[in-house]
């Protein structure tokens, strides 16, 4: 990604539930350790909680529901006008939990990062958690990655382990790999931020970091 020319970093975050690392974000921010700001928040699904950590934090917030749109892609290019109108530097999927086809993709190139809890390739999909305790891994984490129009298929750019345990059930050990993720969260923005991403077809490498 270019460097940001000047000011603080827009940052648009997206997300369809809970928004835990949307909160991770905005604490990041308001404590300066972000390189930097929440202008925006975005969400398909009116009843979010992210929604009312948005309001709770003065951030602007929006809702496009894929309901209003007769096609998946009249949504992404809705989605898309809707991200615009904040002019950001980064687009930040938190949990949201939709699909962004190319007609969203093409307006933001380089610019979408998605968080994911396992370790990509790894549990691609829903119910990450699941799938890992079903597979019987002893070790699975969370990834941020550069999104493209597959399923959490774009390029790594960075990951966490977490273990898990013989008693974990779904809740304990997506509990475990929600405190992990809003670490990563905040070490892969700053990353791309600070432009110490380098990309080289699917790798990226993070320079001094
Ligand atoms: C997080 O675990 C995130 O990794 C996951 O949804 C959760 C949202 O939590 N995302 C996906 O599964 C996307 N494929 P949050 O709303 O508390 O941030």
């Amino acid at each position: 990604m270019d460097s940001v020319a000047h000011g603080r970093p827009r940052i648009v975050v997206l997300a369809s539930g809970q928004g835990t690392n949307f909160q991770a974000i905005i604490d990041a921010s308001e404590s300066g350790r972000l390189c930097g700001e929440v202008v925006g928040l975005i969400s398909d699904n009116p009843d979010a909680t992210a929604l009312r950590r948005a309001k709770g934090h003065g951030i602007p917030r929006v809702v496009v529901e894929r309901k209003s749109y007769r096609s998946k892609r009249e949504f992404d290019l809705g989605l898309a006008e809707a991200v615009k109108r904040f002019s950001p530097d980064l687009v930040v999927l938190a949990g949201f939990m939709r699909l962004l086809g190319k007609g969203f993709l093409d307006e933001f190139p380089e610019k979408v990062i998605n968080i994911h809890p396992s370790l990509l390739p790894a549990f691609r999909g829903l119910d990450a958690q699941k799938q890992a305790l079903e597979y019987g891994v002893r070790y699975t984490g969370c990834t941020v990655h550069f999104v493209d129009e597959g399923t959490d298929t774009g390029p790594i750019i960075g990951q966490r382990v977490v273990p898990v345990m013989p008693d974990d059930t779904e809740d304990t050990l997506r509990a475990r790999i929600l405190v992990e993720e809003h670490a990563l969260m905040i070490e892969c923005i700053n990353a791309v931020l600070a432009g110490k991403i380098r990309r080289n077809g699917r790798k990226v490498i993070i320079y001094g970091g």
